[in-house]
């Protein structure tokens, strides 16, 4: 990790994020939503794609048929031997620090990276990063751990809770984890983006539906085939949880 990189806050190693996170609890769902926003999200076909802080490549079958070539990049090693387990030699792996990605300039042609912005403390180092390594033209598909949520927004007005979610300021849930979470406004994060250089070309707005009442009363395929119609309909309030970007650095390929 170079001296300038914020400190790793999120470490997986030793940590069985598929079983624990994915397989023993109910997520049928999100993991659904995810993959519709990805379909519509990633190019169809993709010369050299990495997918950051990808854990154990959960999503590799999403972009696999889509690649000439696939990395899966991540900091734990936990997670990387898990996914070639899985993937074989189908998949690369390479183990690093976000901050401080050990790629050339302009290696790849589109990357993706999917729940992984609520680990990270500064968003612009982070955004200057998947920038460089992008070649010009290339695409990335960013999920945002959103800020500005509705039960947010509900729980502030009625003063349960001091995080305000209509500034732009991170949010930092302490509370939630002791190594620290961070939600981003949109608006924040879309300055970010542009800021950097990327054009907003596509934004979705993804698991909708993220709740427990709503998953025991309608159920889990009830809510996946409303969730496919809100992704795009719902994208220009920014109300869920998550937010994806399909960004395009400028430039011909
Ligand atoms: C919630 S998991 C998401 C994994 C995958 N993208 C998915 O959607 O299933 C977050 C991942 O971020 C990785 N991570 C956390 N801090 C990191 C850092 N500083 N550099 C690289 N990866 C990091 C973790 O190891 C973990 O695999």
């Amino acid at each position: 990790m170079s001296k300038k990189s914020p400190k790793v806050i999120s470490d997986y190693n030793g940590y069985d994020y598929k079983k624990i996170f994915w397989e023993d609890a109910d997520r049928a769902y999100e993991d659904a939503a995810d993959r519709m926003a990805i379909r519509k999200l990633l190019p169809k076909h993709m010369d050299k794609f990495v997918d950051i802080a990808g854990g154990y490549g959960r999503l590799a079958d999403e972009y696999l048929p889509r690649a000439k070539s696939a990395t899966l990049f991540d900091y734990s090693k936990t997670e990387l031997k898990q996914a070639r387990e899985i993937y074989g030699r189908r998949l690369k792996t390479k183990a690093g620090d976000i901050y401080d990605l050990p790629f050339k300039d302009g290696e790849f042609t589109s990357l993706m990276m999917i729940r992984a912005t609520h680990h990270f403390k500064d968003m612009k180092k982070v955004t200057a990063e998947l920038y460089r390594i992008l070649k010009p033209g290339g695409v990335a598909v960013i999920e945002v751990a959103n800020k500005k949520t509705l039960p947010r927004m509900v729980r502030f007005l009625t003063r349960r809770t001091k995080i305000n979610p209509f500034n732009r300021s991170v949010a930092n849930l302490t509370d939630i984890s002791k190594n620290g979470f961070y939600n981003y406004h949109p608006k924040y994060m879309e300055d970010i983006f542009k800021k950097q250089g990327f054009k907003i070309e596509k934004v979705l707005s993804v698991s909708n539906f993220r709740n427990r009442t709503l998953k025991n009363v309608l159920g889990t395929e009830r809510l996946i085939k409303l969730e496919n119609g809100a992704q795009k309909v719902l994208a220009p309030v920014r109300f869920a949880p998550s937010i994806y970007y399909k960004l395009v650095k400028p430039g011909d390929k």
